[in-house]
């Protein structure tokens, strides 16, 4: 039986991320998905519907880590590919973002690439539930290219002080976007600790480049 919501055009890519190989099934053309009424209400765009160099380069540098038992979440999922990765490496991750159809697409790749039931929970950064902060702290908080817009800054700022502490590793992928700066900028007034690597993204880039930053982020003590 087909796992995948009903209603998109579909296509599948493998996809490589060191020893693992997933074949990804997602909406062919996220640009197709463009809902002018949730724009005009959020200025929400279904960039979920891409895999985003960035979220490549996060699984990578995933799949070079022991996970095990490790508590990991997710924000701004998308179609959850470090997810994946986390899960094929021993943890349980939750993937989050604020499209369900996303999550959707996530829990049916997963499930079609024999990793099990992957755990979701549909969270706008900007107004998270409760039940978010009710499963307590997580040691390793994941995100990629989720700071393009100055808006971001804030509203993970607010949702990382809540889900962390002070052993909690934050990893954020970013491809060199503009506003990313306001996001370290935030979370270095707040006293976190900063730390910036840099990766090349494998394959095709996007406009931004292949070169990007895994940055490190710490909560003050
Ligand atoms: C550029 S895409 C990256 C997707 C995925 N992480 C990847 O690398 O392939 C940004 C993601 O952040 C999500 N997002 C944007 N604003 C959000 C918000 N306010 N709350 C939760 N998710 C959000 C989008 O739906 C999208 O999945």
């Amino acid at each position: 039986m087909n796992p995948f919501p009903a209603g998109f055009d579909l296509v599948t890519e493998t996809v490589h991320i060191a020893d693992l190989r997933f074949a990804i099934t997602r909406p062919r053309s996220a640009e197709d998905l463009i809902d002018e009424a949730e724009y005009a209400d959020d200025e929400r765009l279904p960039y979920w519907a891409d895999l985003w160099p960035s979220g490549r380069v996060l699984a990578a540098y995933l799949a070079e880590q022991d996970l095990t038992g490790r508590r990991i979440l997710e924000v701004g999922a998308g179609l959850s590919l470090p997810s994946m990765v986390a899960m094929a490496r021993g943890a349980s991750p939750l993937a989050t973002d604020w499209y369900p159809q996303s999550l959707e697409f996530a829990r049916a790749n997963a499930h079609v690439a024999g990793l099990g039931e992957l755990s979701t929970m549909q969270v706008d950064w900007s107004s998270p539930p409760e039940a978010l902060f009710d499963a307590g702290s997580f040691d390793l908080v994941i995100g990629a290219d989720v700071a393009y817009e100055r808006r971001h800054a804030s509203q993970l700022g607010a949702l990382l002080a809540r889900v962390t502490t002070v052993a909690t590793e934050v990893l954020i992928a970013d491809p060199r976007r503009p506003d990313a700066s306001a996001l370290v900028q935030t979370l270095g007034d707040e006293g976190w600790s900063h730390m910036r690597e840099e990766r090349r993204a494998a394959g095709k880039p996007d406009e931004q480049g292949p070169v990007i930053y895994l940055h490190h982020f710490r909560a003050p003590r």
